[in-house]
């Protein structure tokens, strides 16, 4: 028993200095800018989780067809004004296979260039938790947001760092069909939503993140019929880990819970 929870703080103790290898302090707006060539990631290699089993390729092939028409609605979308002052679309990233899929809360100016979800400071973060804790990388889970554009203080400047702002009830709800719909096709077992945005929108609670982290809860949009249902992981985004390390340790926490869930046979 002692020799377990030895071992077991050593893990946390090893993660811990993983993810501050390489991220110094962050700026205050973290969700933005990053320098393009970012420091190589240096993580302890655990042992990685089974890879996502390999389904049917006809059911592959045309959920993958589908989804890329998603995207491209996703890509003409003017239901809410984020659409008209976005560089890009910020559809998601990873594979359609994923059984749990990562859940933010809307592109920053980094994400906003690239097209990509997480390619911030935070996503390298994401990266590295993936990755130390759970041996994966973001191309074996999928990663997607609240909403698919980058919303913005002042549109008129996208240019402008420090220019993020959370999105509005109303682009919220413009936006949430989507991932409704990335959900259908993917069919994940699990979604781990980042932070209290994302939390609040899926689970339709309004709690803070740190009264609902590290619990399961049941998705509660039944998108596969009743008795299906998605579980949901709530925990902190990692703009918060880098504001206040602190959280680290319940990350991991969370984590090693999401690593149990991914491990039991389906
Ligand atoms: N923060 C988010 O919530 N999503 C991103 O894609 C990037 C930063």
């Amino acid at each position: 028993m002692k020799r377990a929870l030895g071992a077991a703080a050593r893990d946390v103790a090893a993660y811990i200095r993983t993810l501050d290898e390489n991220l110094s302090e962050p700026p205050l707006n973290a969700g933005a800018a990053v320098p393009a060539a970012a420091a190589p990631l240096q993580a302890p290699s655990p042992a990685p989780l089974p890879a996502p089993a390999a389904s049917a390729a006809p059911a592959a092939a045309v959920a993958a067809e589908d989804i890329a028409l998603l995207a491209e609605k996703v890509k003409n979308c003017r239901r809410c004004g984020l659409g008209i002052a976005r560089l890009n679309s910020v559809f998601g990233v990873g594979t359609y296979k994923a059984r749990v899929v990562f859940v933010g809360e809307g592109p920053g100016f980094q994400e906003d260039h690239e097209g990509e979800p997480f390619v911030g400071r935070s996503g390298q973060l994401l990266d590295k938790i993936l990755e130390t804790v759970l041996g994966l990388k973001r191309s074996d889970v999928y990663i997607a947001n609240i909403v698919k554009c980058h919303p913005m203080k002042s549109p008129e400047t996208p240019e402008a760092h420090g220019n993020d702002r959370p999105p509005t009830p109303e682009e919220i709800s413009a936006c949430r069909p989507y991932l409704d719909e990335q959900l259908r096709f993917i069919k994940p077992a699990c979604i781990v939503t980042l932070g209290s945005v994302a939390t609040k929108v899926l689970l339709g609670i309004d709690k803070g993140i740190s009264a609902v982290r590290g619990h399961w809860y049941d998705y509660p949009v039944e998108l596969f019929g009743p008795g299906h249902p998605i579980k949901v992981l709530p925990t902190y985004h990692p703009a918060a880990l880098l504001r206040n390390p602190n959280l680290k340790r319940d990350t991991w926490e969370d984590m090693k819970m999401l690593k149990e869930f991914l491990e039991k046979p389906v």
